[in-house]
Parts: C-alpha cells; sequence; structure tokens
C-alpha cells in the first residue's frame, strides 16, 4: 500500500469525524433529551480509560482467569437491551454473566439488589443447585444520617424501596435460586456465610465508610477459590470506591476489567 494511500485513508476519516461531530452537535440541539445519552457514553468512555491511566489496579488481562475465559466460547444468558440507568451496563452484564457462567458457583452472595436485574443474571448463568443471596435495604428503612449517602445513592435507595415487590426474579421460575435478605449491609449479620461464598457482588452503598466494611464483609465470606466482584470503580460518580479499592490494591492483587467498571480479586485467578 502507497503511503498516500494511507494518508488520504486517514483524512477521509477526519473529515467523516467532523461531519458527525456536526451532525450530532445539531442532532442534540433539537433533541436535548440525547445529549444526555451521548454525554453518558461519553463519559463512561473516558472514566473507564481513566482506570487505566490513574487507577492503582492490574489489568485483569493478566490473569489466569482471564485466559480461560478468553479460551473457549461462553454463551452466558444477559439481557443487554434492558439496561437502566442504576443497573449494570450492557457490556457489564455479559461480562458478569460470563464469568458465573464460566466459573460455575455453587454460591453467590450479592450486596445491593436493587431490582434484581443482576440477581436474575446470577440465577441465569449458574448452575441449577447454586444458591444465590441477595441483601438490600429492607421496605421500612429510614436513614439515621444522610451524609453516608451521596445523591446518587439516596436515590437508588428511594427507588429500591418502591421496586421490592417488582423485582424482576418475582415471575421468574428461576427466582427459586434466590434468597433475599434485608439489612443495612454495615449491621448485617454476614456470619453464618463465612468461607462459603464462590462469588460475592458489591454494589450496595458507595461511600468509602461502607465500601470498606462490605469488602471486609466480604473477605469474610469467601471460599479458598472464590471471587469478589466489585461494581463502580470509576472515578466521576463514585470517587470512593476508586479511592478505597487503589488503596486496597496495595495489600491484594486487584485487577480492573476493561469495558467495564468491575474491580475483580480471586486468590486463585
Ligand atoms: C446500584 S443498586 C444495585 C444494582 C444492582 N446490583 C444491579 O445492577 O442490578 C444499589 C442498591 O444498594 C442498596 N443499598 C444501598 N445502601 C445499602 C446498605 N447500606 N445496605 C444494603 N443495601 C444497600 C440500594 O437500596 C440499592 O438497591
Amino acid at each position: 500500500m502507497s503511503s498516500s494511500t494511507k494518508i488520504s485513508w486517514y483524512l477521509a476519516n477526519l473529515r467523516n469525524l467532523l461531519v458527525v461531530c456536526v451532525r450530532v452537535f445539531i442532532y442534540c440541539c433539537i433533541h436535548p433529551r440525547e445529549f444526555y445519552r451521548l454525554s453518558f457514553y461519553f463519559f463512561s468512555t473516558l472514566n473507564e480509560f481513566y482506570q487505566v491511566s490513574h487507577g492503582a489496579l492490574e489489568d485483569f488481562e493478566k490473569t489466569r482467569l482471564c485466559a480461560q475465559m478468553k479460551s473457549h466460547m461462553i454463551l452466558a444468558r444477559s439481557n443487554v437491551f434492558n439496561a437502566e440507568a442504576f443497573v449494570t451496563r450492557p457490556s457489564e452484564t455479559q461480562t458478569l454473566a460470563a464469568l458465573v457462567c464460566h466459573l460455575r458457583p455453587r454460591t453467590i452472595f450479592e450486596i445491593g439488589t436493587y431490582n434484581g436485574f443482576t440477581t436474575l443474571h446470577f440465577a441465569y448463568n449458574s448452575p441449577d443447585d447454586c444458591k444465590v443471596y441477595t441483601l438490600d435495604l429492607p421496605p421500612d428503612f429510614e436513614l439515621e444520617d444522610e451524609r453516608n449517602y451521596s445523591y446518587d445513592d439516596l436515590m437508588v435507595v428511594e427507588l429500591s424501596k418502591k421496586n421490592i415487590a417488582r423485582r424482576v426474579y418475582k415471575q421468574d421460575p428461576l427466582g427459586r435460586k434466590i434468597t433475599e435478605l434485608f439489612g443495612d449491609s454495615e449491621k448485617f449479620d454476614f456470619s453464618p456465610y463465612y468461607g462459603k461464598m464462590d462469588v460475592i457482588f458489591i454494589d450496595g452503598n458507595h461511600s468509602y465508610r461502607y465500601v470498606e466494611s462490605d469488602t471486609g464483609n466480604a473477605f469474610r465470606m469467601l471460599s479458598p477459590n472464590g471471587v469478589i466482584v466489585w461494581h463502580d470503580y470509576d472515578y466521576i460518580i463514585h470517587r470512593d470506591v476508586f479511592k478505597y479499592l487503589n488503596s486496597l490494591a496495595r495489600r491484594h492483587r486487584i485487577y480492573a476489567i476493561r469495558h467495564t467498571r468491575f474491580a475483580i480479586y480471586g486468590k486463585n485467578i
């Protein structure tokens, strides 16, 4: 290929990029709601690059687990259309489903049920006899101190309380694998689960204090080959999670999973 072909290819793409920017700008001026979607995707992508450039976690690509997952076809079941603002994004849901499919856990513990979206994905992608426990605040929960909750967390907590009866697994036959638990994760008694959980998913209150306490409990619940997955390792909205995991990475090998806001730990990954 001659260098002039190469240059004209780059120039043509640059021109197309400019055309797209101008047209999208005009479109967003006419449809401001679409601007919100655009900025969401823009910030998400930027945020994910920030993990790589300024995070202290290692790249999940380095793990044996990642190599194993890449080496075969994983037909995970996931609904990538149903991702609303407070649940995992499509690529994240797919990643989580694939992980569970591959690991074949017998027990899963989730902190932060919300509408049961990730919970149902755990039920769908784990072996038939897997038990999925999911913990959220009870419907009559009253906040003692709002300062422990960010604006984002407060919104989700309110919505979550209203949605308890309508959680997505309520009408699903695989809902039988799920046990709902209620309580504040900082005060909940996790001791019956110590040493027994193969997958632990942390997605509750995103303040430093709570992520630290949830993580402590997760380590106590972890089975010998178990993994802990954190959601929202991101600097823009969940800065405390970002800060906490970066500090935890000094003591444990924690990996960031690209194209997601997941961090993962496992003794044998
Ligand atoms: C972001 S949502 C979870 C979303 C869900 N994992 C998904 O992606 O489908 C966070 C949930 O954590 C719950 N939560 C917040 N603080 C909590 C606490 N202290 N203890 C237990 N659950 C809490 C909220 O009520 C909310 O339902």
